[in-house]
């Protein structure tokens, strides 16, 4: 996680950098700091708390700064454990963890050097120092070397007071060159503009960046030329455009993310071809596009599919499942940097698979291991709580699934109305949140379809209202989780599968005999007047293999009205980020 920045130009290094924080700030919001280099010195600026709490140093002078948005890993939320971190000529801003650093750091404390944070990061800073012999590049060849784990790090040196040196290795970084200056940054959205051509740099590449250009180099420190990134400026959207919170606008957002990806998959669905001479499938994920695997792996299995599992990339990257030239193996990641699936991905390619990734980030660490690319056309997604690229993942798996199968259905292209529709029709669960904020836990539930949405659900509620809850397939209350509800427990109950549709009612009046208060989901007209339930949203009808796109806006706009209700942020939830590049 965390978020690294540098500028080095004609305009102001301080307002570039902490603009450049700003559109980082999704990937930790703990602590930030900027490094501006200036008449032959650093000014360094450290603070706890958001980007914003920084702001004021945008009117400091420099046309050369780096800058880093923390979510803390090794050593507490401290202004000393902050980035930038300085050490005599040096300042480095880091993301990634260098698992080495305490036999680096020992080494350095022999050598009678101070530390001034408990961080992995400010050895950097250290063996930049050590090694540095008037060379930058092979100072940075010789310190890259040392160094074992992940880094993206951007370094300045007072010797060089127009130079930023960067290097990476699996951790993301960008790198962007234009007339008005340099830019490098942990993502896209914080380089893209009008004007800027945009390079992803890949493991063991170095750059150097100066006020007029930018050189690559090789692990060898010989010189590179890249091939810049395509990228389309509407997708770095970040505006939030009059709404109160990222995630309620995203949320908005979901029919046109549907829609665009649906029509994006049309474009690449020759690929799919070269993908289909496998035994099995392997869905991987975290979070909810572990949960959108989920929904998937049911589809599949609903249109004939060769066998298909879904898997937590974290466990699956450990696990003695099958893995061989003849299983597939699908990443799926909103940002195409979590650490678990990446490894997942590599791990599976390792064996043999053929690897799809599925992201909604074009250029990131997943893509370059894939064999095949499909994009959910999401657009930026900001809030850490993820919501219309969850219903873009659904779309283009589902599409993958028919093509792969070869089913004469298509996916249907009434859905994205069905989403907007389902929208309308779920902003009253804002009065369901008032009640069920003072919710001791609370319950999800269904069958099928619906349990894979029930467990989404459940993970929205935790993620934002920092309240208990649980995504349970109903038939499975009374094995164990009847004996916790009660009165104060309320019971999210979902019924969108007519087949179904019967069982998972028996399972709502048994909770609603135990005294719990249940809110019901349902697309099913003849369950909508549900006796003993406290309200229901009707949401439009639809295959029950589609219903999951549909099912699952009430309990993101529940999770977002009860967050909003509780007095917390729901885009920037505590202790969360939303790239996790950390296992
Ligand atoms: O970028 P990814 O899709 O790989 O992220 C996976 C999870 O970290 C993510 O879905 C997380 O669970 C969300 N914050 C849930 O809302």
């Amino acid at each position: 996680m965390c978020g690294i920045v540098g500028y080095t130009g004609r305009g102001s290094a301080a307002r570039a950098v902490f603009r450049g924080l700003k559109a980082l700030e999704y990937r930790g919001y703990d602590s930030v700091g900027i490094a501006l280099m200036h008449g032959g010195r650093f000014a360094l600026h450290k603070r706890v708390g958001r980007v914003d709490c920084i702001q004021d140093v945008q009117e400091q002078n420099g046309e050369i700064g780096i800058g880093h948005t923390r979510w803390a890993t090794h050593g507490g939320v401290t202004e000393e454990n902050a980035h930038p971190h300085v050490y005599q000529r040096f300042a480095v801003v880091h993301n990634g963890i260098i698992e080495n650093y305490r036999i680096l750091k020992e080494e350095c404390l022999l050598r009678g050097e101070r530390f001034s944070s408990e961080t992995d990061s400010e050895v950097i800073a250290h063996l930049f120092e050590w090694e540095y012999r008037g060379d930058l590049l092979s100072a940075a060849q010789r310190v890259c070397r040392r160094l074992r784990g992940s880094y993206a790090i951007a370094v300045l040196c007072l010797d060089f007071p127009s130079v930023i040196l960067c290097a990476k290795k699996d951790s993301p970084l960008l790198v962007g060159a234009s007339v008005e200056g340099q830019f490098a940054a942990s993502d896209l959205s914080a380089v893209a503009r009008k004007g800027v051509t945009c390079y992803r740099m890949e493991n063991g590449e170095f750059s150097i960046l100066d006020k007029e250009s930018v050189s690559f180099f090789g692990a060898d420190g010989t010189a590179i030329e890249k091939t810049p990134v395509s990228y389309s400026l509407q997708e770095q959207d970040t505006e939030l455009g009059g709404y109160g919170h990222y995630m309620i606008k995203e949320i908005d957002e979901i029919p046109q993310a549907v829609e665009r990806t649906i029509r994006a998959f049309k474009r690449e669905i020759e690929a799919v071809q070269g993908l289909k001479d496998v035994f099995r499938i392997h869905i991987v994920g975290c979070g909810t596009a572990y949960h959108s695997g989920i929904a998937a792996k049911l589809f599949a299995q609903k249109r004939g599919c060769v066998s298909t599992e879904g898997y937590l990339a974290s466990e699956y990257r450990y696990g003695d499942q099958t893995v061989d030239a003849n299983t597939l193996v699908i990443a799926v990641s909103q940002s195409g940097e979590t650490a678990d699936t990446v490894a997942a991905a590599v791990m599976a390619k390792k064996r043999g698979a053929k690897l799809l990734a599925i992201t909604n980030v074009a250029h990131s660490t997943l893509t370059s291991y894939a064999d095949c690319v499909l994009h959910t056309k999401a657009g930026c997604e900001v809030a850490v709580a993820a919501t219309k690229s969850y219903n873009a993942q659904l779309a283009v798996l589902y599409s993958f699934f028919d093509a792969f199968s070869a089913c004469r259905e298509r996916i249907w292209k009434g859905l994205p109305d069905l989403c907007k529709k389902t929208i309308e029709a779920s902003r009253r669960v804002k009065e369901w949140a008032n009640q069920m904020k003072s919710a001791k836990c609370a319950y999800f539930i269904g069958r099928r379809f619906d349990y894979a949405v029930a467990m989404e659900g459940s993970l929205k509620w935790k993620e934002i209202t920092y309240l208990p809850g649980d995504g349970l397939a109903a038939g499975e209350l009374k094995h164990g989780t009847l004996a916790l509800v009660d009165e104060s427990t309320p019971v999210v109950a979902l019924i969108t599968d007519q087949a179904v549709a019967d069982k998972t009612f028996n399972a709502v009046h048994e909770v609603i005999a135990r005294g719990a208060p249940v809110y019901v989901v349902t697309s099913i007209p003849s369950y909508a007047n549900c006796e003993g339930a406290v309200d229901t949203v009707l949401i439009p009808q639809t295959k029950e293999e589609y219903m999951p796109m549909l099912s699952v806006i009430p309990l993101q706009l529940l999770a977002y009205y009860a967050a909003v209700a509780l007095g917390n942020d729901p885009d920037k939830p505590r202790n969360l980020a939303k790239s996790v590049t950390v296992e």
